[in-house]
């Protein structure tokens, strides 16, 4: 039993008629072949407001709907999740809101998703829940049905106790998890923030790696999330991908390197500084548009919550502002799309891009730092990495930055567009090892294994 916000699959229509297609990304990827070698179910809300879903078959997995009223999505998800937790998860870079009228409906929504959940979980079964907006539903469930084996899996960081402390929920939050058997975070720094909170306002004792918790032994522990990387090495070497590669670079024009970004539309990724950084190259004549072409892909993301509002337009501008002062008629600084790509699109713009610029302010992890280095299949490349990205702990031979930082920014940029090739190819080269290594299925192997002792 998988239970996380969102379903594994997403509304299309077709002919006027509603069907539902695989929606893209990492975790449905590494879930996919696990859930369908047994019975199993996926627990999530459909992404709309329809009420009436029954349950339904997609790709060999059962599809259990959790219906959101138009309130809960402004409150639970808007509000709670995406404006409470989202931001305070992230070293609070936009400021938290912290609302009270929003807390009872983040309750209610866990007390259904763990409801929903438990009805069609058989006895001794296994139910793994995902992430920050499900944070209640582990001691929920445990509550109802202490038989069933619980493991929690937090997909973004999880913040110091200077921060999290603030929360005016932190002990029901914190109560919420330790109903799991097993808590897996990104990296080791988050799964030591959160024994120490659980230590300081829950109560349990620290042993090791686990905590004791009411009797219990909790594992907590980091497991890095990845890739499918083999996924990304067939796409790589396809034909039609190779070709669309050289495509864009020929429409790119006579740029010696590009330079790509490619990110959800969110505050966290350090879009706007980015764009700074590669300002500033131009404006102090360092690089000309001759040198380089930056490529920004921006996926719209949560477009009713403010915050993300103002980022849009922010970028928006910098974009127009950079264009019109250093572009040239038929020559532009930066080209930025700014909507859904197909993954095969997405490896052909890997491919063109000498350079790729993921550069958070905070991340749980950065799948796309991982892509890129799965696609780079001849060893060529230079990923430009943040610091305080959770795949920073990982990626060791980036060129690591921080994000804060213009001038190391600008810096990194003009160091990679003018690398020596047995730099790029060594940095490269190892940078592949680490991803090959560790890849989404051996994440989820892992986790389950501990789950199910
Ligand atoms: C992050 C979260 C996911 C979330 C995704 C997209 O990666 O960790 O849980 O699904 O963003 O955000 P959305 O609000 O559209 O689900």
């Amino acid at each position: 039993m998988v239970v996380s916000n969102r379903l594994p699959v997403h509304r299309v229509v077709v002919d006027d008629r509603k069907g539902w297609e695989i929606s893209p990304g990492g975790l449905v990827s590494a879930l996919l072949p696990v859930l369908q070698s047994r019975p199993s179910t996926w627990v999530g809300w459909s992404g709309t407001s329809e009420t009436d879903l029954e349950p339904f078959m997609h790709d060999g997995i059962r599809n259990q709907p959790v219906p959101l009223t138009s309130g809960e999505i402004e409150t639970f998800y808007e509000g709670f999740a995406n404006r409470t937790i989202w931001p305070l998860y992230h070293d609070a870079i936009a400021t938290p809101t912290f609302r009270r009228r929003w807390w009872q409906p983040y309750v209610s929504v866990n007390q259904r998703f763990a409801k929903i959940a438990t009805d069609c979980t058989s006895k001794g079964g296994i139910m793994w829940i995902q992430d920050f907006h499900l944070q209640l539903v582990p001691a929920m469930v445990r509550h109802q049905r202490p038989d069933i084996r619980i493991g929690f899996f937090l997909h973004i960081p999880f913040p110091p106790p200077e921060l999290f402390s603030t929360l005016p929920w932190r002990r029901q939050i914190l109560e919420g998890f330790l109903g799991a058997d097993v808590i897996g975070f990104q990296t080791r720094a988050n799964a030591a923030n959160f024994r120490t909170l659980a230590r300081r306002y829950a109560g349990a004792v620290i042993k090791g790696r686990d905590l004791i918790y009411q009797g219990r032994t909790i594992r907590v522990d980091a497991f890095p999330i990845s890739i499918d990387v083999g996924r990304y090495h067939h796409l790589a070497e396809s034909e039609e991908v190779s070709k669309k590669a050289i495509d864009f670079r020929r429409s790119l024009g006579s740029a010696r390197k590009i330079v790509l970004g490619v990110d959800r539309l969110d505050y966290t990724k350090g879009i706007d500084i980015r764009l700074k950084a590669f300002r500033e190259l131009l404006k102090t004549n360092r690089i000309g548009l001759e040198d380089a072409t930056f490529v920004q892909v921006a996926v719209p993301s949560r477009e009713r919550v403010e915050e993300y509002k103002e980022l849009h337009n922010k970028v928006d501008q910098l974009v127009g502002e950079i264009n019109g002062t250093y572009g040239e008629i038929g020559r532009m600084p930066v080209h930025y799309i700014q909507r859904n790509m197909r993954i095969e699109e997405l490896v052909a713009l890997y491919l063109a891009a000498d350079v790729m610029l993921v550069t958070p302010l905070r991340d749980g992890m950065n799948l796309v730092a991982k892509e890129y280095v799965a696609s780079r299949k001849d060893n060529t490349g230079v990923l430009i990495l943040s610091e305080f990205a959770g795949a920073a702990q990982e990626l060791k031979s980036a060129l690591i930055v921080n994000p804060h930082d213009i001038e190391d920014l600008s810096d990194s940029i003009n160091h990679a567009i003018t690398i020596t090739n047995a730099e790029e190819v060594r940095r490269m080269r190892a940078l592949r090892r680490v991803v090959r290594n560790n890849d989404v299925f051996k994440w989820a192997d892992r986790f389950l294994e501990i789950l199910e002792r």
